[in-house]
Formats: structure tokens, sequence, C-alpha cells
């Protein structure tokens, strides 16, 4: 049987196992997927032991997408792009380190929301792991001006610098979001609802017309999309479906294959329903 696993710290919570197993079910293939609960100090060591003991292919989430992408001897763009890898598979050298965050964020926003992100002027909250994942997706399917805010203005500016892209990419300053005008399309990469609260945002930021997407999904995400909720805006999504659709493109480089993704997402987002709709 083929071992699979995600590594991240902490990670016993993860909906993967859930996801690939559903996934590999659906197309009669034999799999094993655990998750792997290991601190950033044990990460290489807990890797290569999985890797000896014939694992085939590996997810990593938080804190270990930026490492993972140093143990690869070979990377794809997309993984060079984020600097981060959140998929490795195995091969006779070693790992190949890939990143389906962006495509998977994309694939949800455009496949199954209907969202067209061509042009949308677009604020991203936060410059950690998550935006480093979805940014250059981003700006791949064609939106309008980015502009990156985060409390350590100086990994908002490294980040704008690796997306090499200064015609549309800019940063300001998180105090100075109550000069930027209205957007069509704010993305929340921040960890700040999982660590307390989140941070003070103005409300000229939406319009109408604008959409709120924030990568966390169940309770972390509430914060924000109940306050964009509660400004009018009708579009608002959580990471529940990009979770789904980066698996589905892990599942596909492992396996070769494409799972149907509607119906795991469905079974997923029943219980988020509930928190999303609670008032
Ligand atoms: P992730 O992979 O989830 O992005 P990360 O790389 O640790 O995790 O990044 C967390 C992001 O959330 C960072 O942009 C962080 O801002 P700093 O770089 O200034 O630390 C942001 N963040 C976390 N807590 C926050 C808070 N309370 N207010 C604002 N931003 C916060």
């Amino acid at each position: 049987m083929k071992r699979y696993a995600v590594f991240g710290q902490p990670v016993l919570h993860s909906l993967s196992p859930r996801i690939h197993k559903a996934f590999a079910q659906q197309l009669g293939i034999d799999l094993d997927y655990t998750a792997i609960e290991c601190a950033p100090g044990d990460f290489d060591g807990t890797l290569s032991s999985f890797a000896r003991s014939g694992g085939d292919g590996a997810n990593v989430t938080l804190p270990h997408k930026q490492r993972a992408a140093e143990l690869c001897n070979l990377l794809s763009n997309r993984a060079k792009k984020a600097g981060a890898v959140n998929t490795l598979i195995k091969h006779e050298g070693g790992w190949l380190g890939d990143n389906t965050d962006g495509i998977g964020l994309i694939r949800d926003l455009t496949g199954r929301h209907g969202l067209d992100l061509r042009e949308r002027r677009t604020l991203m909250l936060g410059a950690g792991g998550a935006a480093r994942g979805v940014a250059p997706a981003l700006l791949e399917a064609g939106i309008g001006e980015l502009f990156i805010v985060n409390r350590d203005a100086q990994k908002a500016d490294a980040l704008s610098d690796l997306l090499g892209d200064p015609g549309r990419v800019h940063t300001r300053y998180m105090q100075d979001l109550g000069e930027l005008g209205e957007f069509d399309l704010i993305v929340n990469a921040t960890s700040a609802a999982r660590h307390g609260a989140l941070p003070t945002l103005p409300m000229t930021l939406f319009g109408p017309r604008s959409a709120a997407i924030d990568l966390s999904y169940g309770e972390a995400a509430v914060p924000f999309l109940a306050w964009a909720r509660a400004l009018g805006v009708r579009d608002f999504v959580d990471g529940l479906g990009m979770l789904v659709e980066q698996a589905a493109e892990s599942f596909f480089l492992w396996h070769g294959q494409r799972p149907d993704t509607d119906a795991v997402y469905a079974a997923l987002n029943e219980r988020n329903a509930t928190l999303m709709t609670a008032d």
C-alpha cells in the first residue's frame, strides 16, 4: 500500500487525511495517509525516516513549508515562486517539491464560487507563508493591482520583491489602510484570528461589489468574514474549498487521476455552514 502523510505543528486536527482517503475511495486507490506532528527542529529527521520507511509523498503545512522547499533537490516553478512547498513527491534522487495552494485557491474562487478575478483591485492582508503561497497565482489569474499590507512592513516589502511585478504590486503600512479606498477583492492571509483578534480594519475598504476571502476555514475564518458580511459584502469565501482543491492537485501529482472535489467539499462544508450563518 502506498504511504502518504501531512507534516505540521499543530496538525492533528488536519482535514487532509480525511480528504485524501475520500478521494482514494472514489477512485479505488489503496493508500494510507496519516498526520505526523513534529516541531521545526525535528522536521528534517522525521521526513527522512518517513521516506526510509516507504513514504511515497507528503503534504507540508505550518510551520514547515519553507524548510520543505530547502530540502528538495527539485522544485516546480510554482514552488520556486512561492518560496514554499506544500507537496512532496518522492523520486529517485530525493524529493520534488511543488506548491498547490495557489492553484487550489484560484480553482475554488473561479470554479466553485464563480468569481471573475480579472482586473480586480486586490488587498492582501498578511505576508507570511499563506500569502506567499497564493499571491503568484492571483497575479497569474489576472487580478489588477495588488496591495500588500502586513503588520511587519519589511515582510510585505520582501514578498513584493519576490513577486517581481512592480507595475502591479505595491506595499502600504497598516496604519494607512484608511487612505487606500475601496477594493474589489480582499484576501485575509493573516493568522491573526488564530492567535486572538483581527487587526482593526477601516469600513472604507469594502464596497457592495467587493469579495472577501479568508484563507482559513472553520472558526478562524469567522471574525473577518462576519465583519465583511456585516458591511454588506455578498461574496465571502473561506479557505475550505481551497483546502479541498489544493489536496486534489496534490492527489493528481501523486496518482495521475483527478478526484471529484464537489462531493468531498459538500460533506466538509456542512459543519462549516453552521458556523458561517451563526449571527
Ligand atoms: P501563515 O503560513 O498562516 O501565513 P505565518 O507565516 O506565521 O503563517 O504568517 C502569519 C501572518 O499573519 C503574518 O503576515 C503575520 O504578520 P507579521 O508578519 O507582522 O507577524 C500575520 N499576523 C499574525 N497575527 C497577527 C495580528 N494579530 N495582527 C495582524 N497580523 C497578524
